[in-house]
Parts: C-alpha cells; structure tokens; sequence
C-alpha cells in the first residue's frame, strides 16, 4: 500500500515553483483536459477557461511534456521580449513539415534560426518589400482580383466568399519567391490552396499526440493524425520541388537575383565546400514557411473581414463612405490612399482582434529553465501566449466582444494602436511578413468594398470560425453588386 501511495505521489508531483494548474494524474498529466473540447470547440477557449480557473501562467503536463499557458499583456509581453523564452518548440510534429528535420524559419531557433531569419528579412527588403515595387505588385494583384468579382457581378454569378482571396494572397508569396505570378483560374495553385488549408486544419499548435508518441503514426497512422498531416503537406512538397528545380535549369548566378529562390541559390553557390546553413533542404524549409504562414494568415482575415461587414452593414457603409470621399468614382484605391483612410484601417484592426486569426500566434519554447512572473517555467517546456486572451481581456478594452472599429482612433480621428494590440506578435519572433501582410489585407480588402456590396446568399454564418492554427470563416456565399 505504501509503495502504490509512494508511486502515485512521484507520478503526479509538479516542479518546484511550476505554475499553478490542474493536478496531474499519474503518467499522463493533465491530458483529461483535452476532452472539453468537444464543448468549447476551440483549442484558444479551452485555455481561455483555464487561465479563469487557474491565473495568467498555467503550467500542464501531457505525459512526459510540460505546456505553459500565458494570457495576461504582462506575461505575454515578458515572454516575447527574453531570449530564454523565445525558442521554439522541437519535436516530430513540427518536424513533419520539412522532411523529419528541423528546417526553416518558423521552427527554427538558436543560431541557425537567427542566421537564416537575418538573411531572409534582408532578402524580403531587397525585393521591394515595404518599398515601392512590392506596393506595385500588391496593387496589380488587387486590380486583377476585382476584374475577376467584376465578371461574376456581370453574371449575377454568386461564389464563395471566404476563400475568395485565397488564390490572389498566395500569389503574392509567389511573387516574392519566384517573381512571377500565376493566373487566378490556375489549377495547380487552387489545388494547393486546398492542401495548405487543410493542413492548417490538421495541425494543433502544442504539437498533440504525435509529438508525444512521434511512433505511433506506426500504429495508427490515421487515428494520430500522420497520414492527413502527410497528405496535405504532399501537394506542397511537390509544387516547390517542380517549381525550384525549373529555376534552377535557367539560374545565373552572376546576374542579380530576381526574387528569393534565386537570392538563396546564389547563397547555396556562395557557400558551395564550406560547412553552412544554406542547403537545399532548408531553402524548401523557408519557402513551406512562407506559403504556410503567409497565405492561410491573410487570406482568412480577408475572409473574415467580408464576413464582419456583413454582420454590421452600418460600419460596411461607413467604411464605403469613407473610401468613395477618398479615393473616387471609377477607380480603385491605392497604398498611398492608406494615410487618409483612417476608418478603413481602424475597421481592418477590429477584424483583427475580434476575429482572432492566430489566436496562439505561433508556440514558444524556453531554451532553460527560466522565471516567468515568478514561477519556474522547465526548460524545453511548450509556451503558448494565448493572444485571444489579451484581445478580449475586459481591462484592456471596453466591452471587447463587441466590433468597435473606433475603438482605434481618437478624438483627432486618427489611429491609436495599444501597446498590448499584438496581432504580428513582438520582440525577436515578431512577423517576418507583417509588411506584406498588411498591405494586402488593406489593398484588398478596400478595393472590394470600394468597387462593390456583398450580399449574402443563404443563410449568414456566424462568426465563430473553424478551428486550426490559425482560424478560418465558415463557408458562405455572395452576389456583388457594382457600386460603379
Ligand atoms: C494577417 C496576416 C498575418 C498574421 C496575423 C501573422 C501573424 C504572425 C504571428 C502571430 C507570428 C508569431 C510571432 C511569435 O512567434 O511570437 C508570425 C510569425 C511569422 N510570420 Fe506571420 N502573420 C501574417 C502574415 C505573414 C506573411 C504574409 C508572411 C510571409 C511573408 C509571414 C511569415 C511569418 C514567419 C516566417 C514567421 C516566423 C518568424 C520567426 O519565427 O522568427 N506571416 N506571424
């Protein structure tokens, strides 16, 4: 009896000063919890409920795997601003994504993180990013998005609203990694459009059971999750393994490097008999990256934002109001318009933190064992900064579940950002893409509410979207009718 009571207290005892959180069971933690998510449906919510029961940092175990929730503003800025707590996490899951190997910016830390982060930062500027031509390739890309809704307008033609910008957003991403862009009808880009959103759909950001028990996927490898995982990344693998390779038959590099696959084979040429960073492997590493987190991000936001306006048409009118005294009849908005189209802006904010789009943003790992708002957070524990938390936390903004886009601007009318409004996240980790990002959710979003009104056709969804790492909208259908 002694020897059972002795076992069981080993079993589900915590770490010295780790925060405070449900009691472990014994062997597998606090994996119980899991289960109400079949009620709150979304992962953000369940740790949304236990930051209420338990506090800003709650520490849980999955088996052998510590996972440390963070939701006030204090904590989470904390967070993002110290080294030790700004790795990432390791483990098969994230691995799964690039060849079994630890690859790319995202999953990356330490020195190989920091070294491939600098120079794709560098690279994205030297492409025009947040620069006159990338501005110009945004607004080619928004003109060619219209002209395509202005066909289906003519027609009477009413289509899928939600992922209406899917197409256009990740040809941008091609833009900067190949330099070219490919028509909308284009199959091979839906087709891939469709795998990185299932994808997204699949993935759990603390990892799940697959980074638990990575051999299980022996098992059971549908029941884990390993086979959906695999077959949505497939269709991703091969588009860039065709795609670079066709660059590489016609690559000079003597000449300047026309977009960012050509930037990095010049690097991998540079460091050609050395011992580097700058492999193959890796530059498939970054570009799964940047299709991966670029697309999905964006183009659900746009999604959203449509599906927001519908739900409040009297700000849809204002926002209409606002674009027409602006930017005029018979013509679309362009990036210089944004300085003057406050409300628009403000009205793209609120989208954002209502609709919460990576409400975990992207899940952190302390490199050592590190104090955290004074408890001991584990080395190699799993951070998730809860940002849906902060973004509907009643002492940073008044009445917050309701879609206030004045909220942002002040009495002048012009915009005020807090400091605690962190959609790109903060610190070493922020966004490599917040630049782009914002551009194309301004540009496309104004250009389609300047140029047309949607109607929704059928029932209007709610705005609870699907859940995922980042959160898309539920499907729903329009008719645009012309403002002009
Ligand atoms: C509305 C669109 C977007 C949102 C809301 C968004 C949000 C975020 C967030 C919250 C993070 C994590 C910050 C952290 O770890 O603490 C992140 C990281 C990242 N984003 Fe974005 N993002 C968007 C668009 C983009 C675009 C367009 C690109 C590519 C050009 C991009 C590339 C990345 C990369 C590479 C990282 C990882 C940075 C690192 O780990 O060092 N994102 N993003």
């Amino acid at each position: 009896m002694l020897l059972i009571i002795a076992c069981y207290c080993l079993l589900t005892r915590k770490p010295n000063q780790f925060p405070p959180g449900p009691k472990f069971l014994p062997i597998v933690g606090n994996i119980n919890i899991l289960r109400h998510i079949k009620v709150l449906k979304f992962h953000h919510l369940l740790w949304h409920h236990i930051s209420k029961l338990y506090g800003p940092v709650v520490g849980l175990k999955f088996f052998h795997k510590y996972v440390v929730i963070v939701s006030s503003k204090e904590a989470i800025r904390e967070v993002y601003s110290r080294d030790e707590l700004n790795g990432r996490p390791d483990g098969f899951f994230f691995r799964v994504r690039t060849f079994e190997r630890r690859l790319g910016v995202v999953f990356t830390d330490g020195h190989y993180w920091e070294n491939q982060r600098r120079f794709s930062a560098t690279t994205l500027k030297h492409l025009g990013v947040g620069k006159f031509s990338m501005a110009k390739h945004i607004e080619n890309e928004a003109e060619e998005l219209i002209k395509e809704f202005f066909n289906k307008a003519e027609n009477n033609e009413s289509f899928y609203m939600h992922s209406a910008f899917d197409i256009s957003v990740l040809n941008l991403m091609w833009v900067l990694l190949k330099g070219e862009r490919f028509k909308l009808s284009d199959q091979r880009l839906i087709d891939l459009v469709a795998a990185v959103h299932k994808n997204f759909q699949v993935l759990d950001m603390s990892g799940g059971i697959l980074n638990l028990f990575p051999f299980i996927r022996y098992i059971i490898p549908e029941l884990s999750g390993y086979k959906e995982l695999v077959d949505t990344m497939r269709p991703i693998w091969d588009f860039l393994q065709q795609e670079i390779e066709k660059i590489e038959e016609n690559f000079n590099p003597q000449t300047e490097p026309k977009c960012f696959i050509e930037a990095y084979l010049k690097e991998i040429q540079n460091h050609k008999g050395v011992e580097s960073y700058f492999t193959y492997e890796q530059l498939h590493g970054i570009c799964i990256d940047f299709i991966q987190a670029g697309s999905e991000t964006t183009a659900n936001s746009l999604g959203f934002a449509i599906l927001y306006m519908l739900h409040h048409p009297k700000i849809m009118k204002k926002v209409q109001v606002e674009l027409m005294s602006i930017v005029g009849v018979n013509t679309l908005p362009k990036l210089s318009d944004r300085p003057k189209l406050k409300y628009t802006d403000a009205v793209i904010s609120e989208v954002q933190r209502c609709a919460n789009i990576a409400p975990l943003g992207i899940a952190h790992r302390a490199v050592t064992d590190a104090k955290l708002d004074g408890f001991l957070i584990p080395k190699d524990s799993t951070i998730l900064c809860n940002l849906y938390s902060l973004n509907m936390d009643e002492k940073n903004w008044k009445n917050p579940t309701e879609f206030m886009p004045e909220r942002f601007l002040n009495d002048d009318g012009d915009l005020v950002y807090p400091d605690y409004f962190i959609p790109f996240g903060m610190g070493k980790r922020r966004c490599i893409g917040e630049n782009v990002a914002k551009s194309s959710l301004f540009l496309f979003f104004a250009s389609t509410m300047h140029t047309f009104t949607p109607y929704c056709i059928g029932e209007l969804p709610s705005l609870t979207g699907i859940d995922g790492i980042s959160l898309a909208p539920k499907p729903f259908k329009v008719l645009l009718r012309r403002r002009f």
